[in-house]
């Protein structure tokens, strides 16, 4: 496969500015590396990108990879802009990759439960497919029992998005553009969208969301990476230790729909406030997991409003760490459930029981159809804006 290199023109700038900056600092060695690498001027973090395999109607799919000076590497696809790979340090400092995912485009177009995928227009689900924005009914596909999930039959994960590169003093990015035409699965206005992955040289990964339309719409734009922070997906995920900054979650009916009721989380199995193993309370007898089949909720997170520290999930075994950021009120964390061992590994074997976990900022599920969760409606002239970021990091 072919593999084109990509012209970062401030990246050496950027480059010559921190070797700057890290020879003022007081550590000798340091200044003395730096030194011989602004010789060869490496651009902190790199853009390569190859083909990587063609649709149905001949259209290419490309893969970029986006990699820092540590060796955090990040993969995402053209298609459903997809990160098929992300690798992350443990303690001995071996970058592994930790996200759920298949070895070829086919097997992505065959059946993917949303792995490493962007979801839209409505990440989630909205009870029965429809709601009523200003005075008219729209029908959406019902794709996951009497319900619409995650965009329908045909979301953003299951499109082609355009690619172009940049690199910006936060890092190197990767911006996908898709424009949804009008009443594409079922959704009015032609949609406008942008998601851009940056990675920084600190290994975070930026994902900023913007859309506008041309006719007032619906917007909840997330991303469906499974983690599994161990980097051996035969093991569960129940060891890890997740921290949810929320006091209350969202319970559900026997549809995954909100009843509409903010329930505490304090005293239930749902408590995440301090960090907890994952399997600690999934078995425990609570209505709300039964009804999820482990943890499928949404959680309303605290400090609405603001840009904050969110979530966070830690791996013992490894020391490897996840933080997640972000300006939304939701996080729905999905505890794999439905991976049921029909779905195959790369390098064999097939992804087990929950044996990924998800993170997915967003807002509430069911929003359109629930008049006290903050609205989800984009109107032509604003600017549908956020931003989430994954910061790795060990202990
Ligand atoms: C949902 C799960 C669903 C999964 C699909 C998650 O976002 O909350 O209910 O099964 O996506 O893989």
């Amino acid at each position: 496969m072919k593999k084109k290199g990509l012209f970062l023109p401030f990246a050496g700038i950027l480059f010559l500015f921190a070797a700057l900056l890290s020879s003022c600092g007081s550590n000798p060695e340091s200044a003395e590396s730096t030194a011989t690498e602004s010789e060869t001027v490496e651009p902190p973090v790199m853009i390569t990108s190859q083909a990587y395999g063609q649709l149905e109607d001949g259209r290419t799919v490309d893969q970029y990879q986006l990699k820092n000076a540590n060796g955090m590497a990040v993969e995402v696809i053209t298609y459903g802009g997809i990160i098929t790979s992300w690798t992350a340090p443990d303690r001995t400092g071996a970058y592994e990759n930790v996200v759920l995912g298949y070895d070829s485009l086919s097997q992505y177009l065959a059946n993917n439960p949303y792995f490493g995928a962007i979801i839209g227009r409505y990440g989630n689900r909205i009870a029965k497919g429809q709601f009523v924005l200003e005075g008219t009914t729209y029908e959406l596909a019902t794709n996951d029992g009497p319900n619409h999930l995650h965009g329908g039959l045909k979301g953003f994960d299951k499109v082609l998005w355009s690619a172009d590169t940049a690199t910006t003093a936060e890092g190197a990015s990767l911006i996908l553009r898709y424009e949804s035409a009008d009443m594409e699965e079922g959704y009015p206005g032609n949609l406008s969208v942008q998601v851009t992955y940056t990675l920084t040289p600190d290994d975070a990964l930026q994902v900023d969301y913007e859309a506008t339309t041309d006719k007032a719409t619906i917007v909840n734009l997330t991303q469906h990476s499974y983690f599994n922070l161990s980097g051996d997906f035969s093991q569960t995920i129940l060891d890890h230790e997740l921290m949810i900054a929320a006091d209350q979650y969202l319970p559900v009916d026997a549809t995954l729909i909100p009843t509409g009721e903010l329930a505490p989380v304090e005293g239930t199995p749902f408590d995440f406030r301090e960090a907890k193993a994952v399997g600690r309370d999934i078995g425990a007898d609570h209505p709300q997991l039964e009804l999820g089949k482990g943890y499928d909720h949404c959680w309303v997170l605290n400090e609405q409003g603001s840009m904050r520290r969110v979530a966070s999930a830690y791996h013992p075994g490894t020391g490897r760490q996840l933080e997640v950021f972000t300006d939304k009120p939701g996080i729905q964390f999905y505890s794999g459930n439905f991976l049921d061992g029909t779905l195959p590994m790369p390098g064999g074997g097939t992804y087990g029981h929950r044996t990924g976990f998800c993170l997915e900022t967003q807002h509430y599920p069911d929003s359109p159809n629930q008049k006290d969760f903050p609205s989800v409606v984009l109107r032509p002239g604003e600017t549908y804006e956020t931003r989430t970021t994954f910061k790795f990091s060990t202990k």
